[in-house]
């Protein structure tokens, strides 16, 4: 079994946890922080279906980005602000057609359809996905042999909303069949800040202002990764203190959790270790990375290397990733200074 890591932006498996992630998160646009100009390409859309009341609906919407930005959540904001209902799939929870075809004959007029991790889809699945997204027909054959016939049914009007972590692996027909394809970015560290005093709010902790500021530079400007920090932090606070989380109690709590600076942890820094000493600054090919930590190739692609590119620790070559200056130095540094 994978060893678990604090700072994995991966949803939770486990209960307890998961019941707090969902209730921190927040329902509406006014609630949700960052993301601004995914906000208000949203809020206009659905103002204007509002607006248009002749029956239409959201167009089908596509959100890509690194795990943990709140993907999901969005789709949640997007339901309720539309006071429309959401239901939650994945890709690989629709394992046939039939599947996917009794979720689609299930929907009601103006209904959500949230798929998750969209690029795992199976193609037999994908195919029926996209007629019924192009013009809410559902072509199904009954029978076998030469007794076999297709049929389509009608199926109500309702809106897709994709997530993937890869819009690369998504199918071209089916990335067409979007009308808004929108990237969740990276999160300013501001608007952690005001995530992680929310945090503290809900869950009726005091923290003060220089502990806020420590935790959000070491949650990778990742909401997810700050309230599983925050949440660690806590603990921390109430064995070890008062319960009230100042920069003394965070320091250390973060310590004990082996979280750098930069928000690194053990694992990211053995990868970047053993990545600079087998190959020093010449590139090295994924499958190579995945070797030498024994991680899946696609751990590294979507957990390991989006933070570490987007903080310039790694850069990416046609021929590899190479660990750059900056990663060097941030490894030497680190064997001192967690
Ligand atoms: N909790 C997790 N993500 C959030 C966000 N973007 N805004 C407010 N609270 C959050």
């Amino acid at each position: 079994m994978a060893i678990e890591r604090l700072v994995e932006p991966m949803v939770a498996d486990d209960k307890e946890e998961e019941r707090i992630e969902i209730s921190l998160r927040p329902t509406t646009f006014k609630e949700y922080i960052g993301q601004t100009h995914l906000k208000n390409n949203l809020k206009l859309a659905i103002e204007a279906v509002k607006k248009r009341k002749d029956g239409s609906t959201l167009d089908h919407i596509l959100l890509y980005g690194p795990p943990g930005l709140g993907k999901t959540t969005m789709a949640g904001v997007i339901a309720h602000e539309l006071g429309a209902s959401l239901k939650v799939t994945s890709g690989p929870a629709i394992e046939r057609a039939g599947d996917l075809a009794s979720i689609l004959t299930n929907l009601k007029d103006g209904d959500i359809l949230f798929i998750d991790e969209i690029h795992r889809l199976r193609r037999a699945v994908e195919e029926v996905l996209y007629s019924a997204m192009e013009d809410y027909k559902l072509d199904i054959v009954i029978g076998k042999g030469p007794a076999a016939r297709s049929v389509r049914l009608d199926l109500p009007h309702f809106t897709v909303i994709g997530a993937t972590t890869r819009t690369g692996s998504l199918a071209g027909p089916l990335r067409d069949r979007f009308g808004m394809i929108h990237r969740l970015e990276y999160y300013k560290e501001p608007e952690i800040e005001q995530i992680i005093n929310r945090t503290a709010g809900i869950l009726k902790t005091e923290i003060k202002p220089e502990a806020t500021k420590l935790l959000a530079t070491r949650s990778r400007l990742t909401p997810r990764i700050a309230n599983r920090i925050f949440k660690r932090v806590r603990d921390y606070a109430d064995v070890n203190g008062d319960g009230i989380i100042d920069a003394k109690i965070a320091e250390s709590a973060l310590d004990l959790m082996e979280i750098d600076y930069l928000g690194l942890d053990p694992a990211d820094r053995n990868m970047l270790k053993l990545m600079y000493e087998n190959y020093g600054d010449r590139p090295v090919g994924l499958t190579t990375i995945a070797a030498l930590t024994g991680d899946e190739s696609t751990t590294i692609e979507d957990f390991y290397e989006p933070y570490l590119l987007q903080i310039g620790l790694l850069a990416r070559t046609p021929k590899g990733r190479i660990v750059t200056e900056k990663g060097r130095k941030h490894l030497q540094n680190s064997k001192n200074k967690l």
